[in-house]
């Protein structure tokens, strides 16, 4: 199987205490791989290492075959951070012009856009469904609708690999059951592969096909199907786990 992402013998602090240490995890072309954790295990430090925003101290990442450090095929990877709300419920932008965002690098932000580059983003907003919301600004639109459009803005590139850190905080249940509806139309008909940071175990686990979790410093990975809940709680909160979870 076609790697697309190998990280080895990762150590990473952001002080002289290291949060990963050798950690290691491979992503196949392909994958939903989902990645779960307690708070503060380091999922979204994790993102941030692979995409080359962080510098492990040890270790090495290959991001589609070059290391990261010499990466530069950057429209190839999408990542939507966790952070990502904080940046658009303020912001006077149109849903236009936040999904081509990526297509403005040499017109400077607000100039105009050419006809190629509005049947571009056409495209990319019918595969969200929400064309229909073109001229909108994005501030006014939902939760569950906002996402769309970022994930419309990570399409505009034709990406290989997303990355999502918890993409569905303060999304309601049908949205969620729609964002995962797209999830599967980018994985399976597009091709794409999905690396998404998620607190909902149960669900995560029966939509991506592997599932990584992070904790005591490590990454433990499964293939979704043999997940297992209790040796989950080991993995991450240590054999005395028992201790946080004891019945009344
Ligand atoms: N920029 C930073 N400087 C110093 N410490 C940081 C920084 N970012 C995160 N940390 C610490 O590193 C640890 C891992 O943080 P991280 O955000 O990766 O966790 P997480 O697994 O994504 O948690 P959550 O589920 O809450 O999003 C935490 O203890 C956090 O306080
Ligand atoms: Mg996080």
């Amino acid at each position: 199987m076609e790697k697309v992402l190998e990280a080895k013998n990762i150590y990473f602090g952001y002080d002289k205490n290291y949060i990963l240490e050798d950690a290691n995890l491979d992503i196949y072309k392909g994958d939903f791989l989902g990645i779960v954790g307690p708070n503060g295990s380091a999922k979204s430090t994790l993102i941030k290492i692979m995409l080359g925003i962080l510098k492990p101290q040890k270790g090495s990442i290959k991001m589609l075959d070059s290391p990261i450090e010499k990466f530069n095929n950057w429209g190839k990877l999408g990542y939507i951070s966790q952070k990502v709300r904080d940046f658009n419920s303020s912001f006077p932008a149109t849903v236009e012009e936040v999904v081509g965002a990526n297509l403005y690098n040499n017109m400077g932000f607000f100039k105009f856009l050419k006809k190629e580059h509005k049947s571009r983003i056409k495209e990319v907003l019918d595969i969200v469904n929400m064309s229909q919301y073109q001229n909108h600004l994005v501030g006014n639109l939902s939760g569950g609708q906002q996402q769309r459009v970022f994930i419309a803005r990570t399409l505009i590139s034709n990406p290989e690999v997303i990355f999502m850190d918890e993409p569905l905080v303060g999304v309601d249940v049908n949205s969620q059951e729609q964002f995962y509806g797209l999830m599967e139309k980018l994985n399976k008909e597009l091709g794409i592969t999905l690396v998404m940071v998620s607190h909902d175990i149960g669900v995560i686990t029966n939509r991506a096909n592997r599932v990584a979790c992070v904790g005591n410093k490590k990454i433990f990975v499964h293939s979704s199907k043999d997940f297992n809940e209790q040796e989950y709680i080991k993995e991450v909160y240590g054999e005395n786990s028992s201790l946080l979870h004891h019945r009344h």
